[in-house]
């Protein structure tokens, strides 16, 4: 279990996969997970993140659910709303320098961490997922060839795993602090 101490936001967060497929998100609240996202911190500020946002049963929505796995076809078909965050990997044509380039998939790591944030705020769910056809969508949504498609998040209301075909898996475990948290030399626990 998380330290009770830490921000509910944090401490109550984790990845269901029964959400509720009656609850709809409204466009505004889909603008705020973006503005969350926005609002991420980047090397030099320089941003190098889009995404790629539908509401179930719009274009967006439905064509990306196309491109996903087997594993998640089933429970991302509930999900309210679809994130997919794609970062910069190389230079545009007008591009003369790309300073931080190296940092942009951190970067982007970071604004989905604020996704999850502001959804918890909101009362809502969240849950990432690589598991989709990253060059079938890149190709579907004409991402250009120097971004990269890296991972969708799906919204919505936590459902009722009674009413769903979707099993949950167990919630995750972590590793010890003392496991991953250094001092001194790499390997000594910080103690
Ligand atoms: C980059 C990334 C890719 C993931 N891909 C999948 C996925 O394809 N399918 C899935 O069900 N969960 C996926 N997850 C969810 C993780 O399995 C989950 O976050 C992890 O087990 C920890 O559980 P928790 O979020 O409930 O704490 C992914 C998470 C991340 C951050």
């Amino acid at each position: 279990m998380p330290n009770a101490d830490l921000t509910p936001y944090l401490r109550d967060r984790w990845s269901p996969r029964v959400f509720d497929p009656t609850h709809e998100l409204a466009r505004e609240d889909l603008h705020l997970l973006l503005e969350a996202a926005r609002w991420a911190p980047s090397a030099g500020n320089t941003q190098r993140w889009a995404f790629l946002a539908g509401l179930r049963g719009d274009p967006t929505f439905t064509e990306f659910q196309t491109y996903l796995s087997k594993g998640n076809a089933g429970w991302v078909a509930n999900v309210s709303a679809v994130i997919v965050v794609c970062f910069q990997t190389g230079a545009a044509p007008e591009d003369q320098e790309t300073p931080y380039l190296d940092l942009a998939e951190y970067d982007a790591g970071q604004t989905a961490a604020h996704v999850t944030v502001q959804a918890a705020s909101m009362g809502l769910h969240v849950h990432q997922f690589a598991g989709f056809d990253h060059q079938g969508v890149a190709e579907a949504f004409g991402v250009p060839d120097h971004w990269r498609v890296a991972t969708g998040i799906g919204v919505g209301r936590i459902g009722d795993p009674a009413t769903s075909e979707v099993h949950e898996k167990d919630r995750s475990g972590r590793k010890p602090l003392s496991e991953i948290a250094y001092a001194g030399t790499w390997g000594t626990s910080l103690g």
